[in-house]
């Protein structure tokens, strides 16, 4: 007579799981946490990661009790490396989709390969204008009179990603670089958490270099 025994079958994952990158303030890593813990956004961040020590928002992980821990790139001998050990962690805590929030680092085909699933960036700007740093400073010297943030796939290129959601701001004569800037980032803070859910959720596509909703 066969023996018939009971193992409890491992606790499915819920939520999907987001592994976060930063390089310092932090303001779109709250932005997400906030989303999370009001019910907008369904997701688990499992860890956060920082590149530099002294990135700010580690004070946000913290705070929301979250795990985070810092991965320093001067620590490497190569980007490879460096990359290597950002997938093992974001490995370890089970990370399902990646989001780089201020992540300063370009990352290269190795990390896009080992990981595996989706990272998403979100830039200040209208891409694919004002690609790189400073991209709100590039806009406004360029005399643009709409301005925006986009939430991207990324890709090896950089900035080059299929996009997920864009929006815009206008810019005003008596604009400086910074009152653009913090005008862009109230709508980063609005879109990249409903991005971040959309490309969490799945049910989407790339057709091309369009990102498209539906199977
Ligand atoms: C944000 O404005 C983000 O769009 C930008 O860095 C800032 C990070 O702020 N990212 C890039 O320019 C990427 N090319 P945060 O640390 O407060 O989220």
């Amino acid at each position: 007579m066969p023996i018939e025994r009971n193992f409890p079958s491992p606790a499915p994952e819920p939520l999907p799981v987001l592994g976060v990158l930063i390089s310092g303030r932090g303001s779109n890593l709250r932005a997400i946490i906030a989303a999370i813990a009001d019910g907008r956004l369904q997701a688990r961040i499992g860890v956060v990661i920082a590149n530099r020590a002294d990135a700010a928002g580690l004070a946000h992980a913290e705070t929301a009790g979250v795990p985070a821990l810092v991965v320093d790139h001067k620590a490497f001998a190569t980007r490879a490396d460096f990359e290597e050990a950002l997938v093992a962690r974001l490995v370890e805590a089970r990370a399902e989709v990646v989001c780089l929030a201020g992540f300063m680092r370009i990352l290269s085909p190795v990390f896009l390969e080992r990981f595996g699933g989706p990272v998403l960036n979100v830039h200040p700007s209208l891409l694919p204008s004002f690609v790189g740093v400073d991209a709100q400073r590039q806009a406004w010297e360029h005399g643009v009179k709409v301005a925006g943030v986009t939430v991207h796939l990324v890709t090896p290129e950089l900035d080059a990603g299929p996009i997920v959601a864009q929006a815009t701001v206008p810019v005003l004569d008596d604009d400086t670089p910074d009152t653009l800037a913090a005008r862009i980032l109230v709508e980063e803070h609005r879109i990249y958490p409903e991005a971040v859910g959309l490309v969490a959720a799945g049910g989407w596509r790339i057709e091309g270099r369009r990102f498209v909703r539906g199977r």
